[in-house]
């Protein structure tokens, strides 16, 4: 990572800040612009590692937190962490026995890269709709979504399914992502609950 990053900006304040990656800062530009975890808020971060939302998660709330990511992370002190796959029955239940109740989930999750386009993006539209399936299953009515996703086929598809579940949704383009690179998040907020017939 080091030569490849060595001269970004992020990458050098989250060495000195002592964040795990440069990712802690796109999670502490989107709490900013809308402020989505209150101190009393559970939350559940869905691909933790290596840990930096995590580490940020730590100082925006007193209350529960628990990562899960399919690679194991070094402890942050007061979490809870599951190494396997979010996408599977296992590891939900096992997320699901760690907390009371959900309030927050965020998700800055990505499959591994191809590097054949419309397959990756393909990919990573799956795994975002998994995401936001266990969140609906997993959140108290009321509770915030954020979520990474890419711009380009079947998004459209995405943030309308993230809609009928939230009232009030947006998506935001961080300062901190890549020049050129398609990455945003939907900032989705105020739950609709299971029960929504909309
Ligand atoms: C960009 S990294 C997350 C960085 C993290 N937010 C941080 O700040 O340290 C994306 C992560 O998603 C994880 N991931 C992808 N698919 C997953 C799945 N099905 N279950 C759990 N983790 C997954 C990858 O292992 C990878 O560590």
């Amino acid at each position: 990572m080091g030569s490849q990053w060595g001269s970004d900006k992020y990458y050098k304040k989250s060495l000195k800040e002592g964040y795990r990656s440069r990712a802690a800062y796109k999670l502490l530009e989107v709490q900013k612009r809308f402020q989505i975890i209150r101190k009393d808020d559970n939350v559940v971060d869905l691909g933790a590692a290596p840990g930096s939302w995590m580490q940020v998660l730590r100082e925006m709330t007193d209350a529960q937190i628990v990562g899960v990511d399919l690679n194991p992370i070094a402890p942050i002190e007061n979490t809870a962490f599951v190494t396997g796959d979010f996408t599977t029955e296992a590891v939900q239940e096992k997320i699901r026995s760690l907390l009371d109740e959900v309030n927050i989930v965020v998700c800055d999750a990505s499959p591994k890269l191809s590097g054949q386009k419309s397959y990756d993006q393909a990919r990573a539209i799956g795994l975002s709709e998994d995401a936001l399936a266990f969140a609906v299953k997993i959140l108290k009515p009321g509770g915030n979504f954020v979520i990474k996703s890419f711009q380009g086929e079947m998004f459209k598809e995405l943030l309308d399914e993230v809609r009928d579940n939230f009232y009030a949704v947006k998506v935001y383009r961080a300062r901190v992502s890549r020049k050129g690179s398609t990455e945003v998040y939907i900032v989705a907020k105020n739950f609709r609950g299971r029960n929504n017939s909309s």
